[in-house]
């Protein structure tokens, strides 16, 4: 059992960590890492680091007290909408799940989206049965059913989209922008 965990930035030496990692979880295909690894190298590419724009993709890592990485998040903006952000994975090794690396990231990204006064996340994820842990956490956090395609990733595979709207963030209770601790 982790004890403690950190919120940190990523780091392009995480890259082989984050690609176990994904293969561990055992629910995504070898296309959707693909996809991960390749936001991941976009997110972290100099380009996009020293741009000073709002990435598209944005990452961040849960690391236990012997700095492992536990697991990662990432999200960014819904293409032309006005405060939509997409969080497009969240993983946590399977070795380290239930310890509260998914919460703590979740809460992470959601903080640092009210402080940018993002109205709503929406998280999409299937209606297979080795994703029902997966459905669960997000309605215990606030997540609801806002839409549902039927058969979209396969024949009984539903496309789930989970939304959450945000709250302004109360004046005062600012995010510590690049660490973020918890104990459990
Ligand atoms: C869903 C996921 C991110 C949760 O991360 P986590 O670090 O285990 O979550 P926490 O420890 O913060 O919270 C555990 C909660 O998640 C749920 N959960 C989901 N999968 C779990 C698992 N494999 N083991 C333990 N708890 C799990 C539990 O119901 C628990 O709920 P509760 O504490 O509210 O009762 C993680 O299990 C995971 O990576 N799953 C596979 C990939 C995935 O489905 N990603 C989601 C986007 S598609």
């Amino acid at each position: 059992m982790t004890s403690g965990l950190e919120v940190r930035p990523l780091d392009v030496l995480h890259r082989d960590r984050i690609a176990d990692l994904l293969e561990a979880t055992g629910v995504f295909s070898e296309s959707e890492r693909t996809v991960a690894l390749e936001l991941f190298d976009e997110a972290l590419s100099p380009r996009v680091a020293t741009s000073g724009a709002e990435p598209d993709y944005s990452f961040l890592g849960a690391f236990t007290t012997d700095d492992e990485l536990a697991g990662f998040a990432c999200w960014g903006p819904t293409p032309d909408t006005d405060g939509t952000y997409d969080l497009y994975w969240l993983a946590v090794d399977p070795l380290l799940a239930g310890t509260g690396a998914g919460t703590l990231l979740l809460s992470e990204v959601e903080q640092r989206l009210r402080s940018k006064d993002a109205r709503m996340v929406v998280a999409e994820t299937s209606s297979r049965d080795d994703y029902e842990a997966t459905r669960w956490f997000y309605a215990k956090r606030g997540y609801t059913e806002a839409g549902r395609v039927a058969d979209f990733y396969a024949k009984s595979d539903d496309r789930i989209i989970f939304t959450k709207r945000l709250e302004p963030a109360a004046a005062g209770s600012a995010s510590t922008p690049e660490h973020q601790g918890v104990n459990r």
